[in-house]
């Protein structure tokens, strides 16, 4: 097969929209039918969110497509998003890739399973635990790490979870940045930029999300930001795409650690990807 989906526009938010929205057997597991078939209101924040993502992996993994890469959702929860990236994937261009989800809740793990079962999805299935101890099937390479949402330090596994099993792509969009806030000191050469609170938290989300494409540089990806939603749908709209280089070159984590002992801080990526860290310049 060549290349399946030749223009932008087929991944884009409208398109996607339509392709889950013209069917109420996929919306009714996942409760987002909606009393007109449409999407119900109360869902419509998180069915942007995991549109605007979706569309986002789709465009960047276009090339990969054809051969049925395997996908792993971290802190998936109800795991909208591979539900969404399946149904896409199966419908419009009879794909058959493999999901993988892990999430700390048996519950919703087990929501996760029912759902696929309604659906028919057998290529899915879903783990109860961390996201740093999913441990990948016998025989399968994970090709491609995401996380929507991973609460704080479950973003910064997913990243941990994607560099070490060698994924292609790790893409993110984080939650909650609550590690790096509690290390900001008030003797930080920067100290007049974050006297106040609210500052102080976006300095903070910032400085997380820097460190952790330098970490991700440093392994041998190359890194980019972007939005995926506006910022009016959610202000956690921001994600970290990393694509594996082939030349496999790791940079190191020089940059990482340059920051770091600037401004005196530490990420927990240290600690998930101690073989990362050790004798560099971190
Ligand atoms: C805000 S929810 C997001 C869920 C889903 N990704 C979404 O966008 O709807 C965060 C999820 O992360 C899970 N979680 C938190 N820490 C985790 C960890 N270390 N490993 C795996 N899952 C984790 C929680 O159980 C929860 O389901």
């Amino acid at each position: 097969m060549g290349v399946l989906l030749q223009q932008d526009t087929e991944y884009g938010v409208e398109a996607l929209s339509d392709v889950l929205t013209s069917s109420r057997e996929f919306l009714r597991p996942l409760r987002w039918e909606g009393p007109d078939g449409g999407i119900n209101r109360s869902e419509m924040k998180k069915f942007r969110e995991t549109v605007g993502f979706s569309s986002h992996i789709l465009r960047v993994v276009k090339d990969m497509l054809d051969d049925a890469p395997v996908f792993l959702e971290c802190s998936c929860g109800k795991s909208y998003l591979a539900f969404v990236l399946n149904r896409v994937l199966r419908e419009l261009y009879g794909l058959d890739c493999t999901f993988y989800g892990v999430d700390v809740s048996g519950a919703l793990v087990e929501k996760c399973r029912k759902i696929a079962m309604s659906l028919d999805y057998d290529n899915m299935s879903f783990t109860k635990g961390r996201t740093l101890e999913f441990d990948v099937p016998e025989g399968k390479k994970i090709d491609i790490v995401l996380a929507l949402h991973a609460c704080d330090t479950a973003t910064d596994e997913a990243i941990a979870r994607g560099i070490r099993s060698g994924a292609r792509y790790i893409m993110v969009v984080p939650c909650c940045q609550n590690q790096l806030r509690g290390q900001i000191r008030s003797t930080q050469p920067l100290k007049d930029l974050t006297d106040f609170g609210p500052l102080r938290y976006r300095f903070a989300d910032l400085l997380t999300e820097s460190l952790r494409a330098q970490v991700l540089k440093g392994a041998g990806y190359y890194v980019e930001i972007h939005e995926v939603v506006p910022p009016t749908v959610t202000p956690k709209n921001l994600v970290i795409t990393a694509r594996r280089l082939r030349s496999g070159k790791k940079r190191g984590m020089g940059s990482y650690g340059r920051l770091c002992r600037q401004l005196g801080v530490r990420s927990i990526l240290e600690d998930f990807l101690p073989e990362l860290f050790h004798g560099e310049d971190g």
